[in-house]
């Protein structure tokens, strides 16, 4: 019979560490929304203790989808830390603490220029305490393919000894190679199968060689239980063992394996794109599974070959991954019937009739702009319609704009919205953009400094949709924006408008707090 494995994704919490992957609260609780259609089986949703913000993302995640999903946190070895975890997940039916220490000398010397005696202790502490609020208990040996391997396993015994339940052995800094690591993983498997055969035995793996994948599989083909893993392969560095490419080997080769999830394949790649979308940080073209490339057949004798028999070419069809459910093309003579039906197979919530009407009259809008209305654009509509509910007060709103551009002196004229006043103003820049935005720091009279600017087409089809993310610093912190707009323009101006509101409510809810 097959063997289980259970699937934690950390997208949340090692992928949003990443520079640039930050996202705000709704955003997280959307893309929780969406590892729950994917049938993840625990959600690391944060590592609470590190800000006010992730505390509360945490707890809303655990909130939103904790009724079905296992949702976790991290927590450093100290008390303060697993408060906060277990504050922020307790509210799930099925939370557990996630303690990180690390066990390798250069940790444990450099680091923590403590003994190693001491360090172990120290994680046992933390066990033992974790163990009084909550029976499920996570400990992370960090950096545990450099470790010295007795060390690694009194480490193992001892916090296993205080009650931890899952022992989860990470490859920190992606260096181990996959054979190394299955043996480590056999080894600790062996062991601990002699201690307590009900502990779970968990990988964790970087990909810093490019191996997070193989080395995964490896780990699993030795024991491991459990996996950890992110969506897009996103996480510190060269990123985590990608989700996807886990689940898809798994799956294809089943055979050798042996091996099942319960992830829900067919939602795989509409959990890639809204991450993308989520987060503005492509998908490299030709990444297995995910990439825009990954089904595309170019050459001749490929499509000759797939044209007489598709597994010529196709291990996997790209229905099993969702692709052909991504291709669904409505326009405005679609009705409301058959957008209804769009919008809740992607997994959204139509809302009750006065929304949907809202909703409806907004596709037709875009439908009459862009002729042909993709997945991505319905994901685009849903997520600013939602968003738009949420802030049904923001600062600043976009009124009218005239952009022209020239070699000699861009000029942009805006006029914005705030608190039922307009205000209207003009400015050169040294093209189109910095104009725009110059006029936008005028009006708002605010500091900000753009440092990060990004423009996608994010549809097919020849009225594609532009999609604009950027990051603003305002008073020492960095805020996100994004919008999507058929006009390339006006998306670059909601989008900083779009940071400069967070910003905004930031200060605002900050000045609340303080
Ligand atoms: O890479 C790592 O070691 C981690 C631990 C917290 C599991 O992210
Ligand atoms: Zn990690």
């Amino acid at each position: 019979m097959d063997r289980n494995i259970i699937v934690l994704d950390t997208t949340l919490r090692d992928g949003e560490q990443v520079p640039g992957a930050k996202m705000n609260v709704y955003q997280k609780i959307e893309f929780a929304q969406q590892l729950k259609r994917l049938q993840v089986d625990i959600i690391e949703a944060g590592f609470p203790a590190s800000s006010t913000g992730d505390f509360q993302a945490v707890h809303e995640v655990a909130r939103c989808v904790g009724d079905s999903v296992s949702v976790t946190a991290l927590a450093r070895a100290v008390k303060s830390d697993i408060d906060a975890v277990y504050e922020s997940v307790k509210i799930a039916q099925d939370p557990f603490i996630h303690i990180v220490l690390g066990t390798s000398n250069i940790h444990v010397e450099k680091k923590f220029n403590r003994s190693k005696d001491a360090i172990m202790q120290m994680g046992v502490d933390a066990v033992k305490y974790a163990k009084s609020l909550l029976p499920q208990v996570q400990y992370s040996t960090e950096d545990a393919s450099r470790a010295d391997f007795e060390y690694l396993w009194n480490t193992i015994e001892a916090v296993v000894k205080a009650g931890a339940t899952i022992i989860n052995v990470p490859d920190t800094v992606g260096y181990t190679e996959p054979e190394e690591f299955g043996d480590l993983i056999r080894r600790i498997n062996e062991r601990l199968k002699n201690v307590n055969d009900k502990v779970i035995l968990s990988v964790h793996c970087h990909n810093d060689l490019g191996l997070a994948t193989a080395n995964t599989l490896s780990a699993i083909k030795n024991g491991a239980q459990k996996i950890e893993c992110t969506i897009n392969g996103l996480g510190e560095r060269a990123g985590n063992t990608s989700l996807e490419e886990v689940v898809m080997a798994l799956k294809v080769r089943q055979n050798r394996y042996r091996c099942s999830t319960n992830i829900k394949t067919t939602e795989l790649l509409r959990t890639s794109r809204l991450l993308t979308y989520l987060t503005g940080l492509d998908v490299q073209v030709n990444k297995a599974i995910t990439g825009d490339n990954a089904f595309a057949h170019s050459s001749g004798i490929h499509q000759d070959g797939l044209l007489k028999d598709k597994n010529v070419y196709e291990i996997i069809s790209p229905e099993e991954v969702g692709a052909e459910s991504m291709e669904l093309i409505l326009t405005a003579r679609s009705g409301r019937h058959a957008f209804k039906n769009a919008v809740e197979k992607m997994g959204f919530d139509s809302g009750d009739e006065a929304s949907f009407e809202t909703l409806f009259r907004k596709f037709l809008a875009l439908a009459d702009a862009k002729k042909e209305v993709y997945d991505h654009d319905i994901s685009y509509l849903m997520n600013s319609h939602r968003e738009q509910a949420e802030n049904n007060n923001p600062m600043y709103e976009l009124g009218s704009f005239q952009v022209i551009t020239n070699n000699l002196y861009p000029t942009a004229t805006v006029e914005l919205k705030k608190d039922g006043e307009s205000l209207t103003g003009s400015a050169v820049g040294d093209g189109p953009i910095d104009a725009l935005y110059t006029v936008l720091k005028t009006l708002t009279g605010l500091e900000v400094k753009l440092h990060h600017y990004k423009i996608n087409s994010i549809s097919r089809g020849k009225e594609a949709v532009g999609r604009v993310n950027l990051q603003i610093d305002y008073q020492g912190k960095t805020y996100s924006g994004r919008a999507m707009d058929t006009d390339i323009i006006k998306a670059s101006a909601l989008a900083f408008l779009n940071a400069i509101n967070a910003a905004l409510l930031d200060k605002a809810h900050n000045r609340k707090e303080g």
